[in-house]
């Protein structure tokens, strides 16, 4: 049991598993309904709302983000005919560029159905909606066979989970041996840095993102290990981090006007959350990471690739 942290895992941990679930359905929901022209303005080609992977602050957002994708592919290593269930798929970023590369069959899950329709409409696009199936649903709805999965990824999803226990149970349960699972995500630290029930906190986590919970990185993997998972593999993506926000404000700056006259007020939510996220990041009062596991040894994988993380701190 992950004690509550912030008043929203405090009411969180009060409402039955149903309740919270329909909690997350219609709170986080609401972020991701809004126009997906206006990620489109601010996020990158395909639609990444996540870190991507920086060598040098001076690169790209694209580079970024296609360094990123290309890093995940790697990761999840999809051979022809396997099954890839991406958890919190959004407008398709990862997804539909690892269908494009590899020749699996490919379940996504959104709460939005916004994102759902752009999903779908990307794929047609790409020539790979064949192999492609999007589900409007929260993950603890869906039914999963028993290993019936060889790779899980939650890239800027599980954050916003509230039971995750059970949602680690589960997607070991689903995964075959030898699957893999991907994360990447916020956490917090373990010994807390900063005041986490500021309201700069609560304007992030609530308002702006419907409901977010960062547990600490040691915690994510004792869940993972606990569902019966081995961890092969943690990348911290902090910094990453920080200088992909600093290109979503660029853009939401540079865009307002546009913005606004989809969804009024909509860039002055985007600028704060983002300015004060990017600040956490930059302070380390929050740390992002990326987490392998395997179930059971998977293929044997030998040697330790480069690092990611930028040459330069920001
Ligand atoms: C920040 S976006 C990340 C999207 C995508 N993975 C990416 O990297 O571009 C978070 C996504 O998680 C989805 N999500 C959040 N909670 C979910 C849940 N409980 N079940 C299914 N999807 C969920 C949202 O609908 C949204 O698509």
């Amino acid at each position: 049991m992950i004690a509550p942290r912030t008043r929203a895992e405090r009411e969180a941990a009060v409402r039955t598993p149903e309740e919270q679930r329909e909690h997350e359905r219609r709170e986080v929901a609401a972020h991701y309904q809004n126009d997906p022209e206006i990620f489109s303005m601010v996020l990158d080609s395909r639609l990444a709302y996540a870190t991507g992977i920086f060598l040098d602050p001076a690169e790209s957002l694209e580079a970024a983000q296609e360094r990123k994708y290309d890093w995940v592919r790697r990761e999840l290593d999809i051979h022809p005919g396997e099954r890839v269930l991406d958890v919190g798929c959004g407008w398709g970023s990862n997804l539909i560029y690892l269908a494009e590369r590899t020749g699996g069959s490919f379940q996504g899950v959104t709460l939005s159905d916004k994102q759902r329709q752009e999903a779908l409409r990307r794929a047609d696009r790409a020539g790979v909606a064949s192999r492609v199936r999007i589900d409007l649903a929260h993950i603890e709805d869906i039914d999963l066979a028993p290993e019936s999965l060889d790779a899980v990824l939650f890239v800027g999803s599980i954050v916003h989970m509230h039971n995750r226990e059970r949602i680690h149970q589960k997607i070991a349960a689903a995964l075959r041996p030898g699957g893999r699972l991907l994360i990447s995500d916020c956490y917090f630290p373990a010994r807390a840095r900063g005041d986490r029930e500021s309201a700069a906190t609560q304007y992030i986590f609530v308002e702006a993102l419907g409901y977010c919970r960062l547990i600490s990185l040691a915690e994510e993997l004792g869940l993972i290990e606990q569902a019966g998972l081995d961890v092969r593999r943690v990348e911290d993506l902090t910094s990453s981090y920080v200088h992909t926000v600093a290109r979503w404000i660029d853009n939401v700056r540079a865009n307002r006007a546009r913005i606004d006259a989809r969804a009024p007020g909509f860039s002055r939510l985007l600028q704060t959350y983002m300015t004060v996220g990017r600040l956490s990041f930059a302070r380390r009062t929050a740390l992002e990471y990326m987490i392998v596991a395997t179930k059971g040894g998977g293929r044997e994988r030998l040697g330790v690739a480069p690092s990611p993380e930028p040459r330069q701190a920001p």
